[in-house]
């Protein structure tokens, strides 16, 4: 299946828009049920909003029902990015891939212990004792 993935995530890189840091990149998302989905990086003349591929990725499989994921192929994400998939568990694996192929793979975990994730939220926070 990493080959796959790979193959995928380097088609995604082709319809990157990038016109500013002209740095392309692709992924490919692994959903439980062995549905792919891809994304690329989408920049914008705001800079700041930008959006890297694997969140593209993520958020095209959120917007068809998928929350469940093996794994994502992707060249390296930022710490931003590291957030956005442990919001849907730390369980899974990324593999963080070259332009030549060659990968190192990394649980969600590994990129981002002690995330701060969905159930931090139902923990109660300190209160004001006043
Ligand atoms: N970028 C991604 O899309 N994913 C990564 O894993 C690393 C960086 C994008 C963001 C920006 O469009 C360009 O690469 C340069 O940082």
């Amino acid at each position: 299946m990493p080959f796959k993935l790979i193959e995928k995530s380097q088609q995604a890189k082709e319809f990157s828009y990038c016109p500013y840091s002209k740095f392309r990149v692709g992924a490919a998302l692994l959903a439980h049920d062995g549905t792919i989905f891809t994304g690329c990086n989408v920049e914008n003349a705001c800079y700041n909003l930008g959006i890297c591929a694997e969140r593209n990725a993520i958020s095209t499989a959120v917007s068809h029902g998928y929350k469940n994921f093996k794994a994502i192929h992707v060249i390296s994400p930022c710490g931003g990015c590291r957030q956005v998939m442990s919001e849907f568990g730390s369980d899974w694996d990324a593999y963080l891939t070259k332009p030549d192929g060659s990968f190192v793979k990394m649980t969600v975990m590994e990129l981002l212990p002690t995330s701060f994730t969905p159930e931090d939220l139902k923990k109660k926070t300190l209160q004001k004792s006043n």
